[in-house]
């Protein structure tokens, strides 16, 4: 996780993996003897088949005589704690599911963060955590495996080495030892002995979290249970290959005040039952089925194990806070033409002032020149010329390659759609430039650039978005939007008396509003 070696590994463990693959679907020709080895086998398969169904209708039998006994021994037990509570108030709160019919007042200072870096990479990826971690603010630490040289008044958290993990085995041959480090970053921070904490947040030092976002998601659950809270890998392969019960380490993921407790006490003895897995994360999911508790899903949770741009994913983030980024290194700047901080440092100009709506989508028709309209507000405005419904737009597109570098669309766990290769359907696209706060309006105020790429001559007798070069978005900061039932903002395009410059406002859908064309 924390190692650069990491990705290039889980690349190594995939191609192995595909000639794996590939050499049983090698084909072969079939010969006779091919052909009296399958009969026979099919002969006995049958025969086996055959035999053990009856061994089941037996064992069935067993079965149903054992359910008459302990019908005999039940009506023995006390009939009070058969029939069900008699008070009503009790009944209800038990029908009242933890977590989800209520939220807790859960706030930054009751999350711990752990951070898992190291030494030889620490001078390039502190400058991400700088970006998200707020000095005096934030509580947490980063746990290194060697001494790095540190400077005063940077903004970063405490540094802590790690405890010693060469007692533990490791036999994993493509991974690293430091997994088993990495792995007990959570256990290790819980043994801080720190007050009033609520929830343990883990990532990587390539990690960028949305602070307000983890506060929002986690406050949705009662951290007085055991809760296990992150997401999976964008990569079907890697789930296949990991677990779709996994959270990804490098996206982040949360575990609760006891369950992290829990987890601290078995973990060393947990690590010792499965020396063969080749991550942190593993072995954290591991030591989790243990305990038996599963991974509660957050989509804001994002380990992008994907190569080049994010543009697709992130311009339809789905409908829910964005939590994390990971992999910034892997891919390409968010921003075009900037390097990999400066971009963040951008996009955090949007967080600042809007965190709830990040990246939210919204979709609208420009109704007059008959454009689609997709924005994913703090980040980027895309047009495209024509109609492409709501159903299409809220599909991330294939701007990104899979995790061994191919553009295939069977490679995800969830559904894309092909960058379109139309020369008309090109999208034009705004990259946010500055947003401020208007005070006297109560609104956020976005400029969007237009990316200066080359389009395709298209046929088209309409109106070529290529005249639009600024996009104002306006939007009023919506803290409490999460707190409410999932849905898209809606837009709408404003007058405006410049060709080169569109107007659009975001927000709330109004009653009746719905994201399509209006015919005039
Ligand atoms: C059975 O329930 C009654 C109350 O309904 C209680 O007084 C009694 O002690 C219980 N007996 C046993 C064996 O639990
Ligand atoms: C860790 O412990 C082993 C033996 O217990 C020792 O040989 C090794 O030097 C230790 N490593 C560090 C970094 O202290």
């Amino acid at each position: 996780m924390g190692d650069n070696n990491k990705s290039q590994e889980h690349h190594k463990k995939l191609s192995s993996w595909e000639q794996m693959n590939a050499t049983q679907q090698r084909p072969s020709t079939l010969s006779l003897r091919n052909f009296l080895t399958w009969f026979f086998f099919i002969i006995s398969m049958l025969y086996i088949l055959y035999s053990s169904n009856l061994l089941l209708t037996n064992e069935r039998q067993d079965c149903s005589s054992m359910e008459e006994s302990l019908g005999e021994l039940l009506p023995l037990t006390n009939s009070s704690s058969t029939s069900l509570p008699i008070n009503p108030k009790q009944e209800n709160s038990q029908i009242m599911l933890p977590g989800t019919s209520r939220r807790f007042d859960t706030e930054l200072k009751h999350i711990v963060f752990g951070i898992a870096a190291s030494a030889n990479l620490w001078e390039q990826r502190k400058e991400y955590i700088k970006q998200w971690w707020r000095p005096r603010v934030t509580r947490g630490v980063v746990w290194l495996d060697k001494p790095v040289k540190t400077r005063r008044n940077e903004g970063l958290p405490e540094i802590k080495i790690s405890g010693n993990t060469s007692r533990f085995p490791y036999t994993n041959r493509q991974g690293r030892r430091s997994a088993l480090r990495i792995s007990r970053v959570v256990a290790e921070t819980v043994r801080l002995g720190m007050k009033d904490v609520r929830w343990f947040v883990m990532g990587d030092d390539d990690t960028v979290f949305v602070v307000d976002n983890v506060v929002r998601v986690l406050a949705k659950y009662d951290h007085r249970q055991f809760y296990y809270v992150g997401s999976s890998s964008e990569s079907h392969v890697q789930n296949i290959f990991f677990s779709y019960a996994m959270a990804y380490g490098g996206g982040g993921f949360a575990i609760s005040y006891p369950l992290a407790k829990a987890l601290a006490k078995m973990q060393d003895q947990c690590l010792h039952r499965y020396p063969g897995l080749y991550g942190s994360d593993d072995r954290i999911q591991a030591c989790m089925a243990e305990l038996g508790v599963p991974l509660t899903r957050e989509a804001g949770f994002h380990q992008y194990d994907v190569y080049g741009n994010l543009l697709g994913l992130l311009a339809a983030h789905p409908v829910a806070p964005l939590v994390s980024l990971h992999h910034l290194d892997v891919v390409d700047p968010i921003f075009p033409r900037m390097n990999r901080p400066r971009a963040l440092q951008r996009l955090f100009q949007s967080i600042k002032l809007d965190s709830a709506s990040i990246m939210q989508q919204s979709i609208c028709y420009d109704n007059k020149r008959r454009w689609s309209i997709s924005v994913s507000w703090g980040y980027v405005v895309q047009i495209l010329r024509g109609v492409v419904s709501p159903r299409e737009l809220e599909m991330p597109t294939r701007t990104f390659l899979n995790w061994y570098r191919r553009a295939d669309y069977t490679a995800y766990a969830f559904n894309t759609r092909p960058v379109t290769k139309h020369p008309c359907q090109k999208p034009f696209i705004f990259y946010m430039n500055t947003v401020r706060y208007d005070r006297g309006k109560k609104q956020t105020v976005g400029i969007y650039s237009r990316h200066k790429a080359s389009h395709p001559y298209c046929r088209w007798k309409m109106d070529s978005p290529a005249a639009v070069d600024t996009i104002v978005v306006f939007k009023r900061p919506e803290n409490l939007r999460w707190q409410r039932s999932p849905r898209r903002d809606c837009c709408k395009v404003l007058p405006s008396s410049k060709r080169s410059t569109m107007y659009l406002s975001v927000g709330n859908c109004r009653d009746g509003e719905i994201s399509v064309l209006q015919q005039l």
